[in-house]
C-alpha cells in the first residue's frame, strides 16, 4: 500500500480470534470435544486511513463483527497486532490502553439496546466525558452535547437534552448513538450494521451524516454490512471476508467494477439490479451455503463453493496478493479466470 505511517489511523496485522467450541454431552463423553475452535478471523491485515471508511463486507458469520470488536478490545485476540495511530494497542498497560480506548468508538445496529431507557439524550452523549474525564465542567459538557447533537442533525439540540430514548424515533436514536460515539473526537469508529434496524426511507439520511462527520472530524470509519450496494454508497475501501479470511480488498469502484475472486462476482451478481427490466443472465455463480468456522477446508477455504476449482486448490491456500494501486486479490487462478496475462 502506497500509504505513509502518519496518513494511518489503524493498522491490523495478521489478526486471529478462535472461539472453542462447546461440545454436547455426548461428544464430551467420548473426548472427542479436544481443540476444536471457531476459526471466527483468521489471519487479517488491512489499514484505514485518516478519514476514510473502510467497509468489511460478507455473509453472516464470516467474522465482521468480531474483526471490529477485537480493535476496540472488547474481546481478546488470539493473535495478531494492532496499532492505533502506529501506537501497539496490544502490549499496553491496563492505564495506557484506557487511553487509547477513548480513540476507539462504536455505533451499534441496535441504538435501542445500546442505551439505558432510563437515560436522558444528555446523559447518554456526555456519559464519556464524565466517565474518562475528558471534561469536568457541567456547562462545558452540556455545550459539548449540544453541538455534536447540532452536528448529527439533532435541530434545534436544546429541544433533544431532555428526551428520553422512548420518545425518539429509530433514527433520532441512533443519530443519538453517532453523536455519542463521537462526542470524544475519536481516531476510529466502528459501525456495526448501523442502519439494518432502520426503516430503509431514513436511512441515507443518517448515513449522509455519518459520512460527513467522519470526512469532517478525520474519523477513521470501520463500516460493517452485509449489504454490497451500502458498502458501495459509504465505503472509499471495501475487503470482502469469507470464513475468517479477507479474500478480496481495494477501492470501492475498483472492486465493483472489476471484482476478480469468484466469491466477490458471486457477491456483486447476488445484488439486486436497481433497473426492473435488467434480466440476469447468469445464475449465481456460488456452490451450496456457507459453511461451519469449525471444520475449514483444505487449500482455499471457499473451494467447496467455487465453480473454478481444481485440485490444486484443495491443497493451496491462497494469499493475498497485490494486483495493482490498493486491489488484492487471495486466489490461485485469478489471472486465468479474469483472462490477466
Ligand atoms: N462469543 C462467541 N463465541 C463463540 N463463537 C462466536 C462468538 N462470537 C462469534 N462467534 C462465531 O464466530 C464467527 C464469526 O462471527 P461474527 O459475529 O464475527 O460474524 P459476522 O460476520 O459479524 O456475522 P453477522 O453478519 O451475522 O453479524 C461465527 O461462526 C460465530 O458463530
Ligand atoms: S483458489 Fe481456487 S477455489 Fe479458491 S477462489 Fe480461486 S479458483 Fe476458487
Ligand atoms: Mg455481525
Amino acid at each position: 500500500m502506497t500509504m505513509t505511517d502518519n496518513n494511518i489511523a489503524i493498522e491490523v496485522k495478521n489478526l486471529k480470534k478462535y472461539f472453542p467450541v462447546e461440545e454436547g454431552f455426548f461428544a464430551s463423553l467420548f473426548k472427542r470435544s479436544k481443540n476444536r475452535f471457531v476459526h471466527a478471523v483468521d489471519d487479517v491485515s488491512f489499514s484505514i486511513r485518516i478519514g476514510e471508511t473502510f467497509g468489511l463486507v460478507g455473509e453472516s458469520g464470516c467474522g465482521k463483527s468480531t474483526t471490529g470488536y477485537l480493535i476496540l478490545q472488547i474481546q481478546k485476540l488470539t493473535g495478531g497486532s494492532i496499532f492505533v495511530k502506529g501506537v501497539d494497542a496490544v502490549t499496553l498497560s491496563r492505564t495506557e490502553l484506557k487511553e487509547v480506548r477513548k480513540n476507539l468508538q462504536i455505533i451499534f445496529q441496535n441504538p435501542y439496546e445500546s442505551m439505558s431507557p432510563r437515560f436522558s439524550v444528555l446523559d447518554i452523549v456526555a456519559e464519556p466525558l464524565r466517565l474518562l474525564n475528558i471534561i469536568e465542567d457541567e456547562d462545558k459538557i452540556e455545550q459539548k452535547v449540544l453541538e455534536e447533537l447540532t452536528d448529527v442533525g439533532l435541530i434545534p439540540a436544546e429541544d433533544f437534552l431532555d428526551r428520553f430514548p422512548h420518545e425518539l424515533s429509530g433514527g433520532q436514536r441512533q443519530r443519538v448513538s453517532i453523536a455519542r460515539a463521537f462526542a470524544l473526537d475519536p481516531t476510529f469508529i466502528v459501525a456495526d450494521e448501523p442502519v439494518s434496524m432502520l426503516d430503509v426511507s431514513i436511512r441515507v439520511g443518517v448515513l449522509k451524516t455519518m459520512k460527513e462527520l467522519s470526512k469532517k472530524r478525520g474519523t477513521a470509519f470501520l463500516f460493517i454490512t452485509h449489504d454490497l450496494a451500502l458498502a458501495r454508497t459509504m465505503c472509499d475501501r471495501i475487503a470482502v471476508m469469507y470464513l475468517g479470511r479477507v479474500v478480496e480488498q481495494g477501492p470501492t469502484e475498483e472492486i465493483i467494477h472489476n471484482p476478480l475472486h469468484p466469491y466477490t462476482k458471486a457477491l456483486i451478481a447476488a445484488v439486486p439490479s436497481p433497473d426492473p427490466d435488467a434480466t440476469r443472465t447468469e445464475e449465481l455463480p456460488i456452490i451450496g451455503e456457507v459453511p461451519s468456522g469449525i471444520d475449514i477446508a483444505s487449500g482455499c477455504r471457499f473451494h467447496p463453493r467455487c465453480i473454478y476449482a481444481r485440485d490444486e486448490c484443495k491443497e493451496i491456500d491462497p494469499l493475498l496478493e497485490h494486483v495493482k494501486e490498493d486491489h488484492e486479490v487471495a486466489c490461485l487462478r485469478y489471472k486465468e479466470i479474469n483472462k490477466i496475462k
